[in-house]
């Protein structure tokens, strides 16, 4: 059975970022060869999505990056920058990792 995979990129900024960032994911997928993971022992599709707000705005709208959520995990990360694309598409989707410098907690 396959699943799919979402990463969530906001891009309700004046600066563009957020389309970046979303552009600098989708190529890093292609380059780490992840567009299609397995992941315990499941094949998942990756898919790259845009949308308008994750009610993140603090670490988004007026920082120097983007706010995005990877689904179904529900990991949050914000003031995501296209020069960030690399590592979380190795880390998080790849090994599976938490990139803690990015990483939204609950407040
Ligand atoms: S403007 Fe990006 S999360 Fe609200």
């Amino acid at each position: 059975m396959s699943t799919v995979r979402r990463l969530f990129v906001c891009i309700n900024q004046k600066s563009g970022v957020g389309e970046d960032v979303a552009k600098a994911l989708q190529k890093e997928l292609k380059i780490q060869n992840l567009k299609k993971l397995l992941s315990s022992g499941e094949k998942q599709q990756v898919r790259i999505q845009t949308c308008n707000c994750l009610d993140l705005c603090k670490q988004c709208k007026k920082g120097p990056g983007a706010a995005l959520i990877v689904y179904p995990e529900g990991t949050a990360y914000g003031k995501v920058r296209p020069a960030d694309a690399a590592e979380l598409v190795a880390r998080h989707l790849g090994l599976g990792q938490v990139v803690e410098r990015l990483l939204l907690r609950d407040e």
